[in-house]
């Protein structure tokens, strides 16, 4: 047993305040999450599993679709006891609004849920400690929405709180391309790009704290064009190259992309980068010509397939996956069937689909020939199923097949590991829970629905190379 060191209440450590933190929204609201907590650690914020009689809470949100707007003010409805609750106690819940919603909504925000302390956008969190103090002083609500993105990464925090064996990394911020239906350009601004140098090093950080796979994210990841450390302009092929350099980074992915912005040296890289796994999320919202015309897309049903054509010449093996807006304005039973058609024609291992949400602020809200609810409903329906199947086939086709499984974590029963495969599906298999954070050979030996499972044939591929546990078994 340890003694205690009598000089250890003497440190100036501040008092552990407690953090809630919840997260609705895409991968980018994920990273942004952990890098709050990041900001948050050095005032002396732990995370905490839940909000009651937390010190601060933070609701991260999202504003992409009518309903995942909605949560946060029912959300904002059962918090308001435990923030009453704390101050009974004599404490203070201080209660931050972040990410899109805050962005598109603040002032809003601010007068429909007086208890809210603090609205804050996206840009703007590497700001928070100065926001906190702010807020405790104030007395109504601090809203700060600017849209700082290139100030925002050069304040957040060297230190950060480990991912684990899988780590997103921001490297692109915004968005330029004003699709019709999208709220992302009024929520997170202009395109921007972090200097490939910044992204590299913050790749090296997550590789020492264990990462074996980087995704890569941004509104528009393969728009993204930073600065080169030779002063040139790199495009994201580049960036993929160096990343891959890394030592102990066994795999790369990123998301999402714009078919328009897949340029040659990114689709080669997918033939020449064993590292860039063969999965690949596209969107393409419509395989309908006129509907890619009204939405702003700026590419029309066959550059998609061409685009896929090329990729897989690149990698025979690359999965795709895709997301579909069922019943965007003016979208007629003929569009809805060339979507049917696009969607036969590619093969998707994955998708997402959406009923089209109108937007406060979009053209696309304001546009003529809203669709009827229920034929939006019945279309996304036909979409989902056709979808389904074609996930159901593509897990099939994997029975019986040789591939490469990076461990992640424990599985949901004991004896059990779970992992993902090349194409980012979920597996599971029978082994100790020292496979984890390394890649092994597997069989395939059923597949389901939404998952694999596997059997592993081999001993670690790559680093780390020893496996302690191992080699006391095997001595
Ligand atoms: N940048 C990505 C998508 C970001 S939003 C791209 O360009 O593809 C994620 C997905 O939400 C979109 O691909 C779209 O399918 C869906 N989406 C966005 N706005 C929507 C709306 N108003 N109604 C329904 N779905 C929407
Ligand atoms: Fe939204 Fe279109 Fe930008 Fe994607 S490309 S974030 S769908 S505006
Ligand atoms: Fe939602 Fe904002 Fe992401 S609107 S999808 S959290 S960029």
């Amino acid at each position: 047993m340890s003694v205690p060191d009598p000089r250890a209440a003497d440190r100036a450590t501040p008092p552990r305040k407690r953090l809630y933190i919840r997260t609705w929204g895409c991968q980018m609201n994920v990273y942004d999450s952990a890098r709050m907590a990041d900001v948050l650690a050095p005032l002396g914020y732990a995370p905490a599993e839940a909000p009651d009689g937390a010190d601060m809470v933070v609701l991260n949100t999202c504003h992409i679709r009518e309903k995942a707007s909605e949560k946060l003010f029912s959300e904002l409805g059962r918090l308001r006891p435990l923030k009453q609750a704390k101050e009974r106690e004599g404490g203070r819940m201080i209660l931050a609004v972040a990410g899109c919603v805050a962005q598109a909504e603040g002032a809003e925000i601010a007068a429909r849920a007086p208890h809210v302390d603090l609205v804050l956008g996206p840009q703007t969190y590497h700001r928070l400690p100065e926001l906190v103090a702010r807020a405790s002083r104030a007395a109504g609500a601090v809203i700060d929405t600017d849209f700082p993105a290139d100030q925002k990464f050069d304040h957040l925090p060297e230190a950060a709180a480990p991912q684990g064996v899988t780590a997103f990394l921001t490297i692109q911020e915004g968005c330029d391309k004003f699709c019709s239906f999208c709220v992302v350009p009024y929520t997170r601004g202009a395109e921007y790009s972090r200097p490939a140098a910044a992204v590299l090093e913050e790749a090296r950080r997550l590789v020492a704290q264990g990462a074996r796979e980087v995704t890569l994210l941004g509104q528009n990841v393969n728009a993204w064009h930073g600065e080169g450390p030779d002063g040139r302009v790199w495009g994201l092929g580049r960036l993929i190259r160096e990343l891959a350099g890394l030592d102990g980074l066994a795999r790369i992915r990123y998301t999402t992309s714009h078919p328009r912005d897949m340029d040659d040296d990114l689709i080669a890289a997918h033939g020449e980068v064993p590292a860039l796994m063969p999965f690949l999320h596209l969107p393409v919202q419509s395989g309908s010509d006129r509907m890619l015309a009204a939405m702003n897309r700026g590419h029309g049903a066959a550059e998609y397939l061409r685009i896929v054509d090329r990729l897989r010449a690149a990698r025979p093996d690359l999965a795709l996956s895709s997301d579909f807006i069922a019943g965007h304005p003016g979208e007629t039973e003929a569009d809805h069937v060339a979507t049917l058609d696009l969607i036969r024609q590619v093969g998707f291992a994955l998708a997402f689909s959406f009923k089209y949400s109108a937007r406060p602020g979009t053209p696309a809200s304001g546009a003529p020939f809203q669709v009827a609810e229920r034929d939006r409903d019945r279309r996304l329906q036909e979409i989902q199923a056709l979808l389904r199947e074609q996930q159901a086939a593509f897990n099939r086709s994997r029975t019986g097949m040789q591939c490469d499984i990076l461990f992640t974590g424990p599985g949901r029963h004991p004896g059990q590991v779970a992992g993902r495969s090349p194409w980012l599906q979920p597996v599971f298999a029978e082994g100790p829970t020292t496979l984890v954070g390394q890649v092994h050979r597997c069989t395939v030996t059923a597949a389901h629905p939404n998952s694999l499972a596997v059997q592993v044939d081999g001993s670690a591929i790559g680093p780390p190379d020893r496996n302690p546990e191992q080699e006391k078994a095997a001595a």
